[in-house]
């Protein structure tokens, strides 16, 4: 096997042609598309010219109007290169491809089937390749006019931009032409022709310019895109009112597409969307799936500034883009509910995916220094790290300082292709401290924060200490600027007596808080990295009476369900035998809060999952030990809960349906309750089980329950899966959650995932359904690491590595950290992982694979 190219940071030269301005033709037939382009070039420094192409047929290729002759050029399986050119021409081309065989998901392809067939395009990173030859890299910016030739069964014909014509051609085919004034990356090309309907609105921009707004979808959901057109207005404005951002062109489109690789993507203008991140309606989707709706709106729309008009020199730079837009939709959606909620959400997810990520073998900078396939560094590093490092920034240099800078930002860099460098020297010139954060883009691995305090009379002083592990191939770590912030309370008053942003930039610091007044026979509580102020693993000395101080007193909301998490930690870690500590905060804070913030009541129940509880073992890691130590803590506390939660249930009876933070928080309340009433085997929670699915008035209420149906197998699940299904066979969506309910179940073993997968409605070629029963099983470490699970999960790579290696190399990362198995489970693993490098060929899955096997 021969090593597959990696590209370095280290080797990047400016591109040696610009791009004046490009015309394409995509005439769309039943079993091909052809692609005609005409390209202006100039060039700007000397070299050769090379443009990229894959799996396109060449067809003609001429410049200024004379044909070449196949002697003139070369073409292989990346490239098309032409070897002698003026320094100023024009390039024709015109390209056959297959967009109907596309599995890949990228470039143009086709989704859907029968009246929903339809073909839409992914260009980011590296697609736009797939549709014509090019110079597909993003530092290359121009114009584009689009032109758009189907059959007229297609009715919608989309492309960025402003549609200039359109028309009726023989044949049954018509035609439109899209101009898109901005200059724009070849990533962010879209196009769409499909058989859609179409949501319109309006914004008026805070410039006082009219833009029109489109959802399309198709006939089946163009009635549950409200939900998302209503976020998009509310981005809209937010951005404008947070960032001084306002849109810029006159129309904003949004595409659903049941076939997406990802989430969404923000092509300039013309959005496309996975239906999973755009549909919405009480019905059809749960609370959570709905705001997640809303952020993954804001995101995609929010890369309208950064992003599309300052987009990244190079693929390196991602996290440019990605990790500030990140930091964007979270602040934006903290906006609209609980701001500790929506922190509590954050940090979970980074400390569940992201730690897990830079804790394994595929750990990686926030800025990679080389790569094999770009589209393997969609990470959640390069997402949410990156996020947590402009976090950072923004924490330290206030409100005001920090926009002082972004406005720098967007001031110096509209209409640019920049790095993170510039990125931070806009910031620099509001507070210079943001120059310091270089650092923690360059180096992999979580630093560890530890700390306690001392007191001395009316001074408190705070010891931290920070320590990265050495990953390797990279440099020997070093200190970085890690904000810390801290408070202090009277322990017996309860009340909060000083805080400060502290900022460790040494190995090892102390910061003195004085003048501490305490009450009479009181001491200091300390509360350190609230609101998880950096993104380290904490290890501070906390007693556990100071943590069952913070869940009742801490006043900001994250600190307080930290600490409650800490509690939780120290016991599942072993550190205690004792739960005591646990029940004893836990239920009053949960009283205190089910009326008045249901939402952090719930979420104050929060267990780490069992994959997060692996991460803690470097070596001799049994899955089914920390799965049974979960087990236990979560049947303690129901019984803990025993008396009151048939009380606390019974208190949130079913009413109508309200979008509202409080009615989500006491949908997602009355859910947990439940689940709790049935692990403490309250004698009539089965009959409130059932009661609730029939009564349900949303998907909330419905799936939550189904969910602990499931969950604690009860005499008639059965008949509710069944009851399920048949309600709502026509939505996908619906079915996808179907689909991983059951996979995810504790009681549902690998082979009956694996009949979930032999299912005629389990469609490979759709990434959504295959993620439903892969990713249940991936966070079921017991049974993924089992040798039925390892050939089932597995097996199902080697076939996605061949239609949809983009998807197969994704699902791959919950391997990562194989190595630290008990040495039983560690040679099956290995030897799988190993089978399965012998049988794959895509370069995404080889450069993964190669990753985790390297060295061990
Ligand atoms: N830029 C998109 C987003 O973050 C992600 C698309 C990346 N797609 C890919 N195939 N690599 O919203
Ligand atoms: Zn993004």
């Amino acid at each position: 096997m021969s090593e597959p190219t990696k590209v370095y940071l280290k080797d990047y030269t400016p591109p040696v042609f610009a791009v004046k301005n490009i015309d394409l033709d995509i005439k769309l037939y039943d079993e091909y598309a052809t692609v005609y382009a005409k390209t202006a070039y100039e060039r700007k420094t000397a070299g050769q010219f090379v443009l990229f192409g894959r799996d396109l047929q060449l067809q003609s290729i001429a410049i200024d109007g004379q044909a070449l002759d196949t002697a003139d050029y070369a073409v292989d399986d990346e490239t098309l290169s032409i070897h002698h050119t003026p320094d100023e021409f024009v390039l024709e081309t015109v390209v056959k491809i297959v967009p109907q065989t596309n599995t890949t998901l990228e470039g143009l392809y086709q989704a859907g089937s029968g009246d929903e067939l339809m073909f839409v395009t992914q260009c980011e990173a590296e697609g736009f390749r797939k549709i014509t030859f090019f110079p597909d890299r993003p530092d290359v910016l121009t114009e584009y006019r689009t032109r758009l030739e189907a059959p007229k069964r297609f009715k919608t014909l989309l492309a960025n931009g402003n549609l200039i014509d359109s028309g009726e051609l023989d044949d049954d085919r018509h035609f439109a032409i899209w101009h898109d004034p901005t200059k724009k990356p070849s990533y962010l090309f879209a196009c769409v022709i499909a058989n859609l309907e179409v949501l319109s609105d309006t914004f008026t921009t805070m410039e006082g310019r009219e833009v029109l707004l489109e959802v399309y979808a198709t006939a089946h959901d163009i009635d549950k895109c409200h939900v998302g057109m209503q976020a998009l207005k509310d981005s809209m404005k937010w951005d404008e009112e947070n960032y001084g951002c306002a849109y810029d062109l006159d129309r904003y489109m949004i595409v659903a597409t049941s076939q997406f690789n990802m989430g969404a993507m923000e092509n300039k203008g013309l959005n496309i969307f996975n239906t999973s991140c755009v549909l919405s309606s009480p019905e059809t989707a749960t609370d959570e799936r709905s705001f997640r709706v809303k952020s993954v709106i804001a995101h995609e729309y929010f890369h309208n500034w950064t992003g599309n008009r300052i987009t990244c020199r190079d693929w390196f730079q991602l996290c440019l883009k990605e990790g500030f837009t990140v930091f964007r939709d979270q602040s934006f959606s903290g906006d609209f509910r609980s701001k500790a909620v929506q922190r509590i959400d954050d940090v979970a997810l980074l400390r569940s995916a992201q730690f897990d990520e830079d804790s394994g073998s595929l750990a990686h900078p926030v800025r990679p220094e080389s790569f094999v396939e770009i589209n393997n560094f969609y990470t959640l590093t390069i997402y949410e790290k990156g996020a947590e490092i402009v976090r950072m920034m923004a924490t330290l240099m206030g409100k005001e300082k920090f926009r002082q800078g972004t406005d720098e930002y967007f001031r110096r860099y509209d209409g640019q292709a920049v790095t993170v460098e510039d990125f931070l020297s806009a910031l620099a010139s509001a507070d210079e401290r943001a120059s310091l954060f270089l650092p923690w883009y360059r180096q992999p691995g979580t630093p560890v924060v530890s700390g306690d305090f001392v007191v001395n009379g009316d001074t408190v002083t705070v010891n931290l200490a920070q320590k990265t592990r050495h990953v390797a191939g990279y440099d020997a770590p070093i200190a970085l600027p890690i904000p810390v912030d801290t408070a202090i309370f009277d322990g017996k008053s309860g009340k909060l007596l000083a805080q400060k942003m502290l900022l460790l930039t040494q190995d090892a610091q102390s910061f003195e808080f004085e003048g501490i007044n305490l009450d009479a026979d009181s001491r200091p509580v300390v509360s350190v990295l609230r609101n998880f102020s950096a993104p380290v693993k904490l290890e501070f000395d906390y007693t556990n009476e100071d943590l069952a101080f913070l869940v009742a007193h801490e006043t900001e909301g994250f600190n307080r369900w930290q600490a409650l998490q800490t509690l939780i930690n120290r016991w599942l870690a072993g550190q205690t035998d004792d739960a005591s500590f646990i029940l004893s905060s836990l239920k009053p804070a949960v009283s205190k809060l089910r009326e008045s913030d249901p939402m952090l009541a719930a979420r104050l129940f929060d267990l780490p999952s069992q994959k997060e509880l692996g991460m803690a073992y470097e070596e001799n890691y049994d899955p089914a030990k920390v799965k049974a130590r979960r087990d236990e803590l979560v049947q303690i506390i129901a019984d803990g809960l025993a008396d009151v939660v048939g009380d606390w249930y019974q208190a949130l009876p079913l009413v109508a349906y309200e979008d509202t933070p409080d009615a989500r928080g006491r949908r997602l309340l009355r859910n947990i309750l439940l689940d709790i009433a049935l692990t403490a085997k309250i004698a009539q929670a089965d009959t409130w089980a059932y009661e609730q699915y029939q009564q349900a008035g949303c998907m909330s209420e419905r799936f939550g329950v189904l969910s602990a149906i499931i969950n604690h197998d009860l005499p008639r699940k059965a008949e509710f899966v069944a009851d399920f299904y048949d309600r709502f066979a026509d939505e996908e969506l619906v079915i996808d959650s179907w689909f991983s309910v059951q996979a995810a179940s504790g009681k549902t073993s690998v082979a009956d995932i694996a009949a979930l997968m032999q299912r005629e409605d389990y469609d490979w070629n759709t990434p959504n359904r295959v993620r439903t029963t892969l990713g249940a099983l991936s966070a079921k470490p017991v049974q993924l690491w089992s040798e039925e699970g390892l050939q089932l999960y597995l097996s199902a790579i080697e076939r996605l590595d061949k239609s949809n290696p983009q998807v197969a190399a994704r699902m791959l990362g919950g391997f990562a950290r194989w190595y630290t198995l008990e040495e039983k489970a560690r040679t099956i693993a290995k030897q799988y992982l190993s089978q399965l490098q012998q049988v794959v060929s895509s370069k995404n899955v080889l450069e993964v694979l190669g990753n985790m096997l390297k060295d061990k």
